[in-house]
């Protein structure tokens, strides 16, 4: 049997802040934006869009255009870092609450900007091991609500939004067929949450009022970012006997053109290959790759036997990707 993508789905909320809106209220010019990492946009969710809420509704989206009904899938999987409650319960226990649907198993991954990769590789792991027949992956962010508004260094980067995918088996010679799955653990100070974890707790009064929102050394994360986008471009191509030219689409982590760009000269991948629509969305971490996949989708860029590979890169620090035959 062979596990993979059956269909793809998204929810984007409707609010779409340009650099030149967020100009008003941040030191920041819509030229810096762009030339430092070519976002143009992003959406931001209103209070009612809720993790959860945009994780269901891009689900829904997922089900749909696979003509699938949500009884079909027996397991959930959401990849994100802004759950609805911060440590507990699982998002995913609530997009399986949102969607009415029981008998099923549901869990979190908190992989950051790489928790889509992860999320696929896992799903893919419980439809072979025979645990699921159908596992409903969703990379769902609320970046909005963690962003310290008053930091330009931060503020203009991140979007919200939400990325899904039903799997299930697929034919022969298609589907998931590798992953690279990493992680660097001594990186966890680059990008990361400071405060309200049992380590460093909130303290009334006390906790800089910076250390609530996510935190980022952004020289430390693009250098990071860079190297390991060669890095597992080039496992996965190395592992599946792959050459540039085999490769249809990379879809990567939308973070920052520059990475992208540095990274496709070094890897000598042309940049063409690489999907990218960080421009409309920004960064939705967990969230980027499903969404790119389903813009690709809805634009009819995904034909069948397409070589694939994903490439995600982020907090933790994480890092990974999977080659998917369409
Ligand atoms: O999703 C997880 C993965 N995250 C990433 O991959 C992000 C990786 N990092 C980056 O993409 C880049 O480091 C940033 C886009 C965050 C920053 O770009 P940079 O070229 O590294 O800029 P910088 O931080 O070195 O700052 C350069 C200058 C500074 O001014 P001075 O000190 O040279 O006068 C900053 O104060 O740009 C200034 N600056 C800004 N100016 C206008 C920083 N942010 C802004 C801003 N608007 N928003």
């Amino acid at each position: 049997m062979t596990a993979g993508i059956i269909s793809v789905g998204s929810y984007i909320p409707a609010k779409r802040v340009s650099n030149e809106e967020l100009s008003k209220t941040v030191d920041t010019s819509d030229e810096w934006i762009k030339s430092h990492t070519g976002i143009g946009n992003r959406h931001i969710a209103s209070e009612e869009e809720t993790c959860s809420y945009m994780a269901t509704e891009a689900a829904k989206d997922a089900l749909n255009r696979a003509g699938l009904v949500k009884e079909d899938l027996d397991f959930i999987i959401v990849a994100t870092i802004t759950p609805d409650y911060k440590d507990f319960p699982a998002t995913a226990n609530l997009v399986q609450r949102n969607l009415e649907i029981g008998n099923i198993g549901s869990i979190d991954i908190k992989a950051a900007c790489t928790g889509f990769a992860y999320g696929l590789e896992l799903g893919r792991g419980l439809i072979l091991g025979g645990t699921a027949k159908k596992v409903l992956v969703v990379g769902a962010e609320k970046l909005s609500a963690i962003t310290n508004w008053d930091d330009r260094g931060t503020a203009v980067l991140f979007g919200d939004g939400a990325g899904a995918a039903v799997m299930g088996s697929v034919d022969e010679g298609t589907g998931i067929v590798d992953s690279v799955l990493r992680t660097d653990g001594t990186g966890y100070d680059a990008l990361n949450m400071p405060t309200g974890g049992t380590a460093t707790p909130y303290k009334p009064g006390e906790t800089p009022k910076e250390d609530m929102y996510l935190y980022m050394d952004g020289q430390r994360v693009y250098n990071f970012a860079v190297k390991v986008n060669v890095d597992i471009v080039k496992e996965l191509m190395d592992r599946n006997n792959l050459i540039p030219e085999d490769i249809d689409y990379i879809v990567p982590h939308q973070a920052n053109y520059r990475i992208i760009l540095a990274a496709s000269r070094r890897s000598k991948i042309p940049l063409d290959k690489y999907y990218l629509n960080m421009e409309e969305y920004a960064n939705t971490s967990s969230a980027s790759i499903p969404l790119a996949l389903a813009e690709m989708d809805s634009k009819g860029l995904l034909k069948k036997g397409m070589k694939i590979l994903t490439v995600g890169f982020g907090g933790g620090l994480t890092y990974g990707g999977n080659y998917i035959v369409w």
